[in-house]
């Protein structure tokens, strides 16, 4: 069995942008071989909102939620029971966040 006891999270990613990883584990006997990489692309922050937001708080050219940063998304996805269903990443709540910031 593999265990992870260090973990990563990469935040401030932007939306609709690839990004590359290749990883190596270093420990007192010294560095392994890298990874092979892996790629992930984030979606864009209003396609999410759009499939889960909009139907409780509007469209994003006109929220009924504004300036949500992401500990308010976050802080409200985890105390808001009607939102409670919703499960997304950080990278997503992240996404979502910017969405909705750069729209006001
Ligand atoms: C099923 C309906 C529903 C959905 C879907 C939903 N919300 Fe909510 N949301 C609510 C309700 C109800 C509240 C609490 C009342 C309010 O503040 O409007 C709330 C509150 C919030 C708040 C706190 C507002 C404040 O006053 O601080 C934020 C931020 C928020 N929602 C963001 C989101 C985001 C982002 C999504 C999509 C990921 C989402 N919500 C999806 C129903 C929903």
């Amino acid at each position: 069995m593999v265990t992870v006891d260090n973990s990563y999270i990469h935040r401030g990613l932007l939306p609709a942008t690839s990004y590359y990883y290749i990883v190596r584990a270093v420990n007192g006997y010294g560095k392994s071989e890298a990874s092979r990489q892996v790629t992930t692309t984030l979606a864009d922050g209003s396609l999410i909102y759009a499939s889960n937001c909009a139907r409780c708080h509007g469209a994003l050219a006109l929220p009924t939620v504004t300036n949500a940063g992401i500990s308010q998304v976050d802080g409200a996805l985890q105390s808001v029971g009607a939102m409670s269903n919703i499960t997304l990443t950080d990278a997503q709540i992240g996404t979502v966040a910017s969405a909705l910031s750069d729209n006001n």
